[in-house]
């Protein structure tokens, strides 16, 4: 069992979010979560249910959650062991304070302690178009060592429905995390 963290911004595609923690927690993983402020509005706006709700039906108990606001949590500090952290979805707001090392709240706290500890830090960005400010923070990131994993379904697979795009970020994620998974089917060739 491997232990996870699980960071929900205020970018678009908060599902992503919500099924990576539930993949990771059917992987049999510990998983802890923080959602930030604009994280919940936008699971609300999109899902039609509180941050509070979801926290309830995935089973994540209450010392698993941590405040955005909360700089004295666990996470905060590089001693918290966790063997990945991902941002998913991660804006281009929260991006840009990682990339520029500050610490306004607890999800950029972890994900700046990832990397100075070099521990696996996955970036799942979803904005469109980039700016030059965007893609420069990303790279950034990529330099500093975080994987940057956008939101952005493959179609080669023919999917037939929204679960099957959705699912194929989500396993994107856990390859990434050598977390094994049946969320999409490899490619195995043209037949
Ligand atoms: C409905 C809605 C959708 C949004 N979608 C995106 C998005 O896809 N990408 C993005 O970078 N910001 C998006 N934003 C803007 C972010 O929520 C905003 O930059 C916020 O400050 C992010 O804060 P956070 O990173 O602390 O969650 C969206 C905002 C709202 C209300």
């Amino acid at each position: 069992m491997k232990k996870y963290l699980v960071c929900i911004t205020g970018a678009s595609g908060s599902v992503y979010g919500i099924r990576t923690i539930k993949a990771l927690i059917e992987g049999g993983h510990e998983v802890h979560a923080i959602v930030s402020h604009w994280g919940e509005r936008v699971i609300l706006q999109e899902t039609g249910k509180p941050a509070s709700v979801w926290q309830h039906e995935l089973g994540l108990s209450p010392d698993q959650i941590y405040a955005p606001d909360d700089l004295c949590a666990a996470p905060a500090s590089g001693t918290f062991a966790l063997d990945g952290t991902i941002v998913v979805p991660c804006s281009m707001s929260t991006a840009g304070a990682i990339a520029g090392g500050i610490c306004l709240n607890l999800i950029h706290r972890a994900a700046l302690s990832s990397l100075k500890e070099g521990r696996p830090l996955i970036l799942a960005p979803r904005e469109t178009p980039l700016s030059l400010v965007d893609l420069r923070n990303l790279t950034a990131l990529a330099e500093a060592g975080a994987a940057i994993l956008p939101c952005c379904p493959a179609l080669y697979h023919a999917p037939q429905s929204m679960d099957e795009l959705i699912n194929f970020v989500v396993g994107k994620i856990l390859d990434r995390l050598s977390v094994k998974h049946t969320l999409y089917t490899p490619w195995r060739g043209i037949t």
